[in-house]
């Protein structure tokens, strides 16, 4: 532990169960001295496990639908209230696709689904950092992060209509890093994580073949979620207040390898 977030308070959003990222943010902000609510959409605090991890990080749930602007202003002006006064950073770990979670093929999508996975998996991420400044809710020099995947610049056949989601959040980090940075010198930032086996992870097709995959071509194999909560932390803290509008991979070299010997094996024979 290095108390580097000691008296820095946040929301942490999407944390399910103990698999979730999120979930291992929560667990290290804690240790690092931050306080912070949790927050998930209604649905999951029925699904989920969420009340033990606020009573193991000692805080409380404020639930809100990342979708809803109302519920999102109630959640800054609980967290705020809770907390005794503004937020020093903000976790965005939240995405869904129905086209992905009921296995549409990409050339036959419900748009009406394709329009929820962007609401919610990427417009979302807007809407939290819009609703944030109306409601006065951010300290200058505050941290925001999202979490995103390589499925945004490259094909990953199963990844759907998530690549087009992960798309405009990236974006979106940019654009709004552009203007928080201006009025408040608040950062913004996304991470792109390595595949990680939780609930929204898992549910993609042959995501073990994709775990797999991705192991043999990184030369420090996946990042694990715990190692995303520590990149994550760092980010949160005072140490990194010049890096903003970036895509950050953490993927143990996953997005700069063409190719690696354990891969090049497996094509001798054919
Ligand atoms: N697991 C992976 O392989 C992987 C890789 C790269 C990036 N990511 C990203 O990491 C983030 C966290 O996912 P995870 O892997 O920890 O899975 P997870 O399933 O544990 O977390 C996803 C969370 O999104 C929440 N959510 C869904 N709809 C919501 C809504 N309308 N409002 C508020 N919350 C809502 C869920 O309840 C859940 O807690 C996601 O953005 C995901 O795309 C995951």
């Amino acid at each position: 532990m290095y108390n580097l977030l000691k008296g820095k308070k946040g929301i942490i959003t999407g944390a399910l169960d103990e698999n979730s990222i999120a979930w291992k943010v929560a667990v290290q902000a804690y240790n690092e001295g931050a306080s912070f609510v949790l927050t998930n959409a209604p649905v999951a605090m029925r699904m989920g496990k969420i009340e033990e991890l606020a009573s193991q990080c000692k805080t409380i749930i404020i639930p809100a639908d990342a979708t809803l602007e109302e519920d999102l202003e109630n959640l800054y002006k609980k967290a705020t209230e809770h907390l005794g006064g503004k937020l020093d950073f903000v976790l965005h770990s939240i995405g869904m696709s129905p086209n992905v979670r009921k296995k549409k093929e990409y050339n036959d999508l419900n748009y009406k689904f394709f329009q929820q996975t962007l609401d919610v998996s990427g417009l979302s991420f807007h809407k939290m950092m819009q609703v944030a400044e109306k409601t006065d809710s951010l300290n200058d020099y505050a941290s925001i992060i999202a979490l995103t995947y390589i499925a945004a610049q490259r094909v990953f056949p199963d990844y759907g209509d998530m690549a087009q989601a992960k798309a405009v959040l990236e974006s979106v980090a940019r654009s709004y890093g552009y203007h928080l940075g201006k009025t408040k010198k608040i950062r913004v930032n996304t991470i792109s994580q390595s595949p990680t086996p939780t609930t929204a992870g898992t549910g993609i097709s042959g995501f073990n073949a994709f775990l797999n995959f991705a192991e043999q071509m990184s030369p420090l194999g996946n990042a694990t979620a715990e190692e995303c909560a520590n990149y994550i932390i760092t980010l949160f803290s005072d140490l990194t207040r010049k890096v903003t509008m970036q895509n950050l991979f953490h993927d143990g070299g996953f997005s700069a390898v063409g190719v690696t010997e354990e891969v090049m094996a497996k094509f001798e024979q054919a």
